[in-house]
Protein backbone atom coordinates (compact mmCIF):
# COMPACT_ATOMS: atom_id res chain seq x y z
CA UNK A 1 0.00 0.00 0.00
CA UNK A 2 1.82 3.39 -0.57
CA UNK A 3 2.13 5.86 1.89
CA UNK A 4 0.53 8.82 2.53
CA UNK A 5 0.88 12.19 4.88
CA UNK A 6 0.16 11.65 8.04
CA UNK A 7 0.69 7.50 7.86
CA UNK A 8 2.99 5.78 10.67
CA UNK A 9 6.45 5.93 9.33
CA UNK A 10 7.30 1.90 8.71
CA UNK A 11 9.39 0.63 11.11
CA UNK A 12 12.60 -0.88 10.16
CA UNK A 13 15.65 -2.62 11.29
CA UNK A 14 18.37 -1.61 8.66
CA UNK A 15 22.88 -1.93 8.84
CA UNK A 16 24.10 1.97 8.05
CA UNK A 17 27.32 2.89 8.20
CA UNK A 18 27.07 3.70 12.26
CA UNK A 19 26.32 -0.12 12.73
CA UNK A 20 22.43 -1.47 13.06
CA UNK A 21 19.73 0.64 13.62
CA UNK A 22 16.04 0.21 14.73
CA UNK A 23 14.59 3.08 12.79
CA UNK A 24 11.70 4.57 15.11
CA UNK A 25 14.31 4.56 18.46
CA UNK A 26 17.24 6.46 15.90
CA UNK A 27 14.95 8.90 15.22
CA UNK A 28 13.91 9.08 19.46
CA UNK A 29 11.90 12.36 20.49
CA UNK A 30 12.85 15.02 17.18
CA UNK A 31 12.51 15.41 13.56
CA UNK A 32 14.17 13.02 11.45
CA UNK A 33 14.69 12.88 7.10
CA UNK A 34 15.20 9.74 5.48
CA UNK A 35 16.29 10.05 1.47
CA UNK A 36 17.40 7.70 -0.37
CA UNK A 37 19.86 8.15 -3.97
CA UNK A 38 19.93 5.92 -6.86
CA UNK A 39 23.61 4.80 -6.74
CA UNK A 40 26.73 5.45 -5.10
CA UNK A 41 29.65 6.38 -7.07
CA UNK A 42 27.16 8.40 -9.41
CA UNK A 43 27.64 12.30 -10.17
CA UNK A 44 24.47 13.80 -8.41
CA UNK A 45 24.04 11.76 -6.36
CA UNK A 46 27.90 12.92 -5.27
CA UNK A 47 26.92 16.49 -5.21
CA UNK A 48 23.81 15.42 -3.11
CA UNK A 49 25.41 13.99 -0.35
CA UNK A 50 27.67 16.10 -0.12
CA UNK A 51 25.45 19.48 0.18
CA UNK A 52 23.44 17.72 2.96
CA UNK A 53 26.99 16.93 4.68
CA UNK A 54 27.11 20.84 4.40
CA UNK A 55 24.27 21.48 6.36
CA UNK A 56 23.58 18.71 8.44
CA UNK A 57 24.52 21.14 10.85
CA UNK A 58 21.07 23.02 10.27
CA UNK A 59 19.39 19.94 10.88
CA UNK A 60 20.75 19.08 13.81
CA UNK A 61 20.07 23.14 15.03
CA UNK A 62 16.38 22.16 14.17
CA UNK A 63 16.09 18.97 15.94
CA UNK A 64 16.12 17.02 13.19
CA UNK A 65 18.49 13.93 12.10
CA UNK A 66 18.97 12.90 8.38
CA UNK A 67 19.62 9.40 6.92
CA UNK A 68 20.35 8.25 3.33
CA UNK A 69 19.38 4.82 2.04
CA UNK A 70 20.35 3.18 -1.45
CA UNK A 71 21.14 -0.30 -2.07
CA UNK A 72 24.72 -0.42 -2.19
CA UNK A 73 26.63 -2.46 0.57
CA UNK A 74 27.38 0.09 3.62
CA UNK A 75 31.30 -0.90 2.59
CA UNK A 76 30.74 1.46 -0.42
CA UNK A 77 28.70 4.12 1.22
CA UNK A 78 32.26 4.62 3.32
CA UNK A 79 34.42 4.64 0.78
CA UNK A 80 32.32 6.55 -1.49
CA UNK A 81 31.82 9.00 1.56
CA UNK A 82 36.02 9.60 1.06
CA UNK A 83 34.72 10.76 -2.71
CA UNK A 84 32.30 12.86 -1.22
CA UNK A 85 34.45 14.81 0.86
CA UNK A 86 37.08 15.38 -1.95
CA UNK A 87 35.14 16.50 -4.25
CA UNK A 88 32.33 18.48 -2.49
CA UNK A 89 34.48 20.01 0.84
CA UNK A 90 31.96 18.01 2.94
CA UNK A 91 32.32 14.50 4.45
CA UNK A 92 29.08 12.91 5.36
CA UNK A 93 29.06 12.22 9.42
CA UNK A 94 25.11 11.29 8.77
CA UNK A 95 24.20 7.40 8.63
CA UNK A 96 23.51 6.01 5.37
CA UNK A 97 21.60 3.05 4.84
CA UNK A 98 22.76 0.02 2.90
CA UNK A 99 19.69 -1.40 1.84
CA UNK A 100 20.72 -4.33 -0.12
CA UNK A 101 18.04 -6.61 0.15
CA UNK A 102 15.55 -3.69 -0.77
CA UNK A 103 13.11 -4.21 1.94
CA UNK A 104 13.33 -0.45 2.93
CA UNK A 105 12.98 0.79 -0.67
CA UNK A 106 10.13 -0.83 -0.56
CA UNK A 107 8.22 -0.33 2.30
CA UNK A 108 9.20 3.15 1.96
CA UNK A 109 7.91 2.77 -1.96
CA UNK A 110 11.75 4.33 -2.98
CA UNK A 111 11.78 1.88 -6.38
CA UNK A 112 10.57 3.20 -9.90
CA UNK A 113 7.78 1.30 -11.41
CA UNK A 114 9.08 -1.99 -13.74
CA UNK A 115 9.38 -0.46 -16.96
CA UNK A 116 8.47 -3.18 -19.31
CA UNK A 117 5.35 -4.16 -15.84
CA UNK A 118 6.56 -8.49 -16.82
CA UNK A 119 7.20 -10.93 -14.51
CA UNK A 120 10.97 -11.45 -15.57
CA UNK A 121 11.58 -8.68 -12.50
CA UNK A 122 13.49 -5.23 -12.37
CA UNK A 123 16.34 -4.52 -15.01
CA UNK A 124 19.66 -2.74 -13.46
CA UNK A 125 17.82 0.68 -14.63
CA UNK A 126 15.04 0.28 -12.25
CA UNK A 127 16.99 -1.93 -9.07
CA UNK A 128 17.82 1.42 -7.47
CA UNK A 129 15.85 3.95 -5.25
CA UNK A 130 14.98 7.42 -6.95
CA UNK A 131 15.58 10.62 -4.84
CA UNK A 132 13.10 10.12 -2.36
CA UNK A 133 12.76 12.07 0.48
CA UNK A 134 10.46 11.64 3.77
CA UNK A 135 9.89 14.11 6.88
CA UNK A 136 9.44 12.19 9.70
CA UNK A 137 8.08 14.03 12.96
CA UNK A 138 8.15 13.21 16.82
CA UNK A 139 4.87 11.43 16.94
CA UNK A 140 6.92 8.80 13.98
CA UNK A 141 4.09 10.16 11.67
CA UNK A 142 5.43 10.98 7.98
CA UNK A 143 4.92 14.89 7.38
CA UNK A 144 6.24 15.65 3.82
CA UNK A 145 6.93 13.04 1.04
CA UNK A 146 8.77 13.73 -2.28
CA UNK A 147 10.31 12.06 -5.18
CA UNK A 148 12.60 13.32 -8.12
CA UNK A 149 13.71 11.37 -11.06
CA UNK A 150 17.22 9.97 -11.11
CA UNK A 151 18.43 12.81 -13.13
CA UNK A 152 17.17 15.84 -11.29
CA UNK A 153 19.33 16.70 -8.35
CA UNK A 154 17.18 18.22 -5.10
CA UNK A 155 17.15 21.41 -3.53
CA UNK A 156 18.04 20.36 -0.17
CA UNK A 157 17.65 24.03 1.09
CA UNK A 158 13.55 23.50 0.37
CA UNK A 159 13.54 20.95 2.78
CA UNK A 160 15.26 22.83 5.30
CA UNK A 161 12.57 25.70 4.66
CA UNK A 162 9.58 23.36 4.48
CA UNK A 163 11.06 22.06 7.81
CA UNK A 164 10.56 25.06 9.57
CA UNK A 165 7.55 25.70 8.38
CA UNK A 166 6.15 22.29 9.70
CA UNK A 167 7.71 22.80 13.22
CA UNK A 168 5.94 26.55 13.24
CA UNK A 169 2.94 25.12 12.27
CA UNK A 170 2.96 22.41 14.88
CA UNK A 171 3.35 24.78 17.60
CA UNK A 172 1.24 27.67 16.37
CA UNK A 173 -2.12 27.81 14.90
CA UNK A 174 -0.52 29.35 11.95
CA UNK A 175 -0.10 28.11 7.88
CA UNK A 176 2.75 29.66 5.88
CA UNK A 177 2.27 31.48 2.67
CA UNK A 178 3.81 30.89 -0.74
CA UNK A 179 7.76 31.02 -0.58
CA UNK A 180 7.80 31.65 3.49
CA UNK A 181 10.79 31.94 4.73
CA UNK A 182 11.32 31.88 8.71
CA UNK A 183 11.13 35.29 10.19
CA UNK A 184 8.14 36.81 7.23
CA UNK A 185 4.73 36.97 8.21
CA UNK A 186 2.32 34.03 8.45
CA UNK A 187 -1.45 33.36 8.31
CA UNK A 188 -3.69 32.41 10.54
CA UNK A 189 -5.11 28.87 10.53
CA UNK A 190 -8.62 28.78 9.00
CA UNK A 191 -9.55 26.66 11.98
CA UNK A 192 -9.17 29.57 13.67
CA UNK A 193 -12.22 32.05 14.33
CA UNK A 194 -12.26 35.62 14.34
CA UNK A 195 -12.79 35.48 18.05
CA UNK A 196 -10.57 32.99 18.92
CA UNK A 197 -7.64 34.67 16.93
CA UNK A 198 -8.07 37.74 18.66
CA UNK A 199 -7.05 36.09 22.06
CA UNK A 200 -4.15 34.19 19.94
CA UNK A 201 -2.72 37.43 18.02
CA UNK A 202 -3.70 40.19 20.40
CA UNK A 203 -1.53 42.38 18.41
CA UNK A 204 -3.93 42.02 15.47
CA UNK A 205 -3.89 41.17 11.76
CA UNK A 206 -4.70 42.35 7.87
CA UNK A 207 -7.18 40.68 6.09
CA UNK A 208 -7.32 41.38 2.62
CA UNK A 209 -9.90 39.16 2.05
CA UNK A 210 -12.10 37.55 5.30
CA UNK A 211 -10.35 34.18 4.78
CA UNK A 212 -6.73 35.65 4.19
CA UNK A 213 -5.75 36.59 7.36
CA UNK A 214 -2.11 37.61 7.54
CA UNK A 215 0.14 38.29 10.82
CA UNK A 216 3.53 38.80 12.09
CA UNK A 217 5.40 35.98 12.82
CA UNK A 218 4.74 34.69 16.37
C1 LIG B 1 23.60 10.38 -10.78
O1 LIG B 1 23.68 10.49 -9.58
O2 LIG B 1 24.25 11.11 -11.52
C2 LIG B 1 22.69 9.37 -11.39
C3 LIG B 1 22.46 8.17 -10.74
C4 LIG B 1 21.62 7.23 -11.32
C5 LIG B 1 21.00 7.50 -12.51
C6 LIG B 1 21.23 8.71 -13.17
C7 LIG B 1 22.07 9.66 -12.58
Amino acid sequence: MSLRINDVAPDFSAETTQGTIRFHDWIGDGWAILFSHPKDFTPVCTTELGYMAGIEDKFASRNCKIIGLSIDPVENHARWAKDIEETQGHLPRYPMIGDTDLAVAKLYNMLPAEESGSSEGRTAATNATVRSVFVIGPDKRIKLMMTYPMTTGRNFDEILRALDSMQLTAKYKVATPVNWKQGEDVIIAGSVSDEEARTLFPQGWEAPKPYLRIVRYP
